[in-house]
């Protein structure tokens, strides 16, 4: 076999067998197959596509680069959740403690801040003393516990889409749809829950733009996940403007902790409420979605969420006091706010835009190598549909990078478009799969 050969089926829109993609995946994982020749093969992917199965053998031989864990030693239905990356993510920290709370283990690896997408390992961080790093064994036993771990996930999970991500990230071959699918669920595969649920997302901070295709992403990643013995479902959730008010680490981490106390903005805590309330369905725990939903909203109306995120927290070493007393967090000496330059109802959002403006403020990485301010970021005071009067705040930009601070208030401006006519709220959960 050879690679040349593999590009040059592809690039003719051949459908490549089983035995072609292992190849290909073992052959790069292990560096017989250089960069060169596997971009050109991501490129060739890009346009000219991949079937369902060569998206599933590109999962499986993903899957199966480096270890598969085996969750056995953790008792119960094992549930996990995995959102396709948005801007304000913060729903594993509200949907772990809900879901967990409720007596459905919660083993969950997590991932960084990734391009304009933030990571939830990063957020955990913000707590002093938070370690991401757990052995498998401690990852067991925290789970047999307390029913809740969250770990970064080890080096040997899926090493063949840690190498092939990479090379996507600068080649210009993330959005394609068999290459998302086969990388997401490559990484729950090997992650080994028995129930996995997916937030895909669709909207201008997303990869997929329209909930079309987020859809179709979703659906091929449920067949996938289904395919291989897996409870996996999906649900489509909005990211046309970031999800709560809070972008930046220690402020999504005090948004999840307002959002515990009952205190969460209405787009984030559907989309919480869903994604928990379909976990807990999955795991057999409740018996329709409508009372998973009861259930879910009842854990954080009667505090005992709130009382499982301490526990987890402090059982990974984090310094609890800070849930406690979130307050106590560092701020950012920059503090700038945006002012609205006409009349007028927000339209719309460059989502991915604001993402960037966020991490250019110091809350996401430029490079792999870059080191991340826990406390930058940006809090949204306006969301798509309301009404905002010239001069009104339509953002706070924290950051401690005065130098900077111009050129993020010009981009953010530009990416949100305000006009004359009255538009609604946007809905938060576009399908369930
Ligand atoms: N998240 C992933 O893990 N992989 C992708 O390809 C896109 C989002």
């Amino acid at each position: 076999m050879r690679m040349y050969d593999c590009i040059s089926a592809k690039k003719a829109g051949k459908e490549l067998s089983g035995e072609e993609i292992d190849y290909i995946v073992k052959g790069f994982t292990e560096g017989g197959i250089p960069d060169y020749q596997m971009s050109a093969f991501l490129m060739a992917v890009c346009l000219k596509g991949m079937t369902e199965q060569e998206t599933l053998a590109l999962t499986m031989a993903m899957a199966k680069s480096g270890d598969m864990l085996d969750l056995a030693p953790i008792s119960g239905k094992k549930a996990d959740k995995h959102s396709t990356g948005g801007v304000g993510d913060k729903t594993t920290l509200i949907v772990g403690p809900i879901v967990a709370s409720l007596g459905v283990p919660v083993a969950k690896m997590s991932g960084r801040g990734l391009g304009h997408t933030g990571g939830t390992i990063d957020k955990l961080e913000s707590f002093p003393g938070f370690k991401t790093g757990l052995s498998t064994e401690a990852f067991f036993s925290q789970v047999n516990q307390i029913g809740l771990a969250v770990a970064a996930q080890t080096a040997n999970l899926a090493p063949a889409d840690k190498k092939i991500y990479a090379l996507r990230d600068v080649t210009a071959t993330v959005d394609n749809m068999s290459l998302i699918a086969s990388s997401i669920m490559s990484k729950k595969l090997a992650a080994g829950a028995d129930v996995i649920v997916l937030d895909v997302k669709a909207g201008s901070g997303a990869f997929m733009k329209t909930k079309e295709d987020a859809a179709a992403l979703a659906k091929m990643m449920v067949k996938i996940g289904n395919g291989a013995g897996r409870s996996t479902c999906a649900v489509v959730t909005d990211m046309g403007q970031p999800l709560g008010y809070s972008i930046g680490n220690i402020l999504e981490v005090k948004e999840a902790i307002a959002a515990l106390h009952g205190e969460g903005a209405e787009d984030l805590m559907d989309a919480s409420v869903t994604l928990a309330a379909q976990m807990l369905l999955g795991a057999g725990r409740a018996a329709d979605f409508k009372e998973g939903c009861a259930m879910a909203r009842g854990a954080v109306a009667d505090g005992t969420a709130f009382g499982k995120f301490c526990e987890f927290v402090a059982a990974q070493g984090g310094d609890v006091s800070f849930a406690l007393h979130p307050e106590q967090f560092p701020c950012a000496a920059i503090e700038h706010v945006v002012r609205a330059e006409r009349d007028g109802y927000i339209h719309s959002m460059q989502t991915e835009e604001i993402g960037l403006v966020s991490l250019g403020l110091g809350a996401g990485r430029e490079t792999k190598d870059s080191k991340i301010d826990l406390t930058a970021g940006i809090r949204m005071e306006a969301k798509i549909g309301d009404y905002v009067a010239k001069g009104d705040a339509l953002a706070v930009l924290y950051t401690n990078d005065a130098a900077g601070v111009a050129a993020a208030e010009k981009r953010f401006l530009s990416a949100v478009a305000i006009g004359q006519d009255a538009v609604g709220k946007r809905e938060h959960v576009l399908a369930v799969l």
